[in-house]
């Protein structure tokens, strides 16, 4: 039995004055009302663990030392050790090896993600290596018995969601997935606000994602010495290696990722999931704004779909208008990056910025005792911690991250195939004239030997 599953903790009491002073630096601090603030700082007192001591650190293992990795390990050095690493980039490796090396001992180095798993030592991974890996590597980790701090967007595809969790609750492991806005005060107040009515009955949903990169074309070149290509293919077709292939660029491809929709796509449509508080949309309608260039990226950079809810709810989903790269930030109102749910009696606009309403006081009024709560975490890495000791389940596990990386999925389908498509979230399962052929979007084809029987 390792060291984190024994430990006990009391939850930590502060005084009502300390309490009430650190509730209006809050406020002051985030712009968020009082109100809100004092209730999240309420619910996270109820369920606060003690920060752990030197002798129960859990052992950390980071997977994919990229820069989420390297900063997701960062993040997690305040909970516990890296005692481990892998990369299929020997260069990467060392980078981490070197970064999370503490008082002279250094992580152990691993080039195959199986073998670190076998470490009793390592009690957590996190796992941030590009999206098509995502799966195969989250269920070795939850057959190890490992917790897993896991990227968004969970899967590559929606088939593989369905295995994620399987191998997740058969194993009785906490994951986290890596969408962190559910742990950031302003997405909850405007989550809590739609499902409580606040804005009247809620009539449409605005997501914009920052446009993709359109590059091309490109040209193929000596694998570098460091790297072990195929190993980073993994389940993906064998091709030649390009650069703008790997490390980043990965993310502009279907074959290892899905372009803005998964990538910053997988954040707000999960935003939109939760307020919305639905399995998926029935209904999805689709144009490529930007054709990619051919030899290029083939993820187009710039698109637009439309998403309509069981509830009847309409969502727009678009990058923004802007050809300045990848992370751009439209000035105009109402083309940022960002959401805004539209309702009966008013509109909220939300983003890892702002919180604004059509009206203030759509913001300031408090919330009756009986309103809606949604779950309270203020850290998603400090909530992951959390977890692996209260057994409970995080703030997005991994049912909720795979309903929100579907999304992100279905979108992809609609765009590769350029036709609307009718979707059945309970059966998870295409219907109607076009399911033939968006079904075969449900799961890819996986390389051999970076099956399923790879991690079994
Ligand atoms: N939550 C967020 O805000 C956020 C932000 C950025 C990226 N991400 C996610 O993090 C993941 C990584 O993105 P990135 O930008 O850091 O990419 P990256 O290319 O910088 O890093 C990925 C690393 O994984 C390594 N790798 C590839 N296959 C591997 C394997 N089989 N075993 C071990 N290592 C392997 C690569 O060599 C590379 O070092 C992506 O899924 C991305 O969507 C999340």
């Amino acid at each position: 039995m390792n060291a984190m599953k024994q430990c006990t903790h009391k939850p930590v009491h502060i005084s009502r004055r300390s309490f009430l002073s650190r509730c209006a630096a809050g406020a002051a601090a985030t712009g968020l009302p009082l109100w809100f603030v004092k209730a999240q700082e309420a619910a996270a007192q109820s369920g606060a663990a003690a920060v752990s001591s030197p002798n129960d650190r859990p052992g950390i293992a980071l997977i994919g030392c990229g820069g989420m990795g390297n900063g997701n390990a960062r993040n997690a050095m305040r909970f516990g050790d890296i005692v481990a690493v892998c990369d299929v980039d020997r260069n990467h490796l060392n980078g981490a090896v070197r970064q999370f090396t503490r008082n002279g001992k250094a992580p152990a180095a691993f080039t195959d993600f199986r073998r670190l798993l076998e470490r009793s030592d390592v009690d957590a991974v996190i796992q941030a290596t590009p999206d098509h890996w995502h799966t195969l590597i989250n269920i070795a980790a939850a057959k190890a018995k490992k917790g897993i701090y896991a990227e968004k967007p969970l899967t590559l595809t929606i088939d593989e969601g369905r295995k994620t969790i399987q191998a997740v609750r058969e194993n009785g492991v906490i994951l986290q997935t890596g969408t962190q806005q559910r742990s950031s005060q302003r997405f909850v107040l405007a989550c809590e606000l739609v499902r409580n009515g606040r804005i009247g009955k809620l009539k449409e949903i605005h997501v914009w994602v920052p446009a993709g990169l359109r590059e091309g074309p490109f040209k193929t070149a000596p694998v570098p010495e460091a790297l072990d290509w195929d190993f980073w293919l993994g389940q993906a077709p064998k091709v030649d290696y390009v650069p703008q292939r790997c490390h980043a660029n990965f993310r502009w491809w279907w074959e290892y990722s899905g372009g803005p929709v998964t990538d910053w796509g997988a954040h707000h449509n999960d935003i939109a999931a939760w307020a919305l508080g639905l399995d998926g949309p029935t209904r999805i309608e689709s144009r490529v704004i930007t054709p990619p260039i051919p030899g290029g990226y083939n993820t187009p950079s710039e698109f637009e779909a439309t998403l309509t809810w069981p509830n009847g709810v309409i969502q727009r989903v678009r990058t923004t208008p802007d050809d300045s790269p990848y992370g751009a930030v439209l000035k105009e109102d109402g083309q940022r990056n960002g959401i805004r749910f539209e309702g009966s009696e008013g509109w909220i606009w939300v983003n890892r910025e702002e919180i604004t309403a059509s009206n203030r006081d759509l913001l300031r009024e408090p919330l009756p005792e009986d309103a809606i709560r949604l779950h309270t975490s203020r850290n998603h890495m400090g909530n992951f911690f959390e977890c692996l000791r209260s057994r409970k389940d995080p703030v997005c596990p991994v049912e909720v991250g795979h309903r929100s990386a579907s999304v992100g999925h279905l979108i992809v389908a609609s765009l590769r195939l350029g036709r609307t498509l009718e979707w059945d979230p309970a059966k998870e399962t295409f219907v109607g004239e076009n399911a033939a052929d968006a079904n075969r979007y449900i799961a890819r084809e996986m390389r051999a030997p970076y099956d399923y029987s790879f991690v079994s």
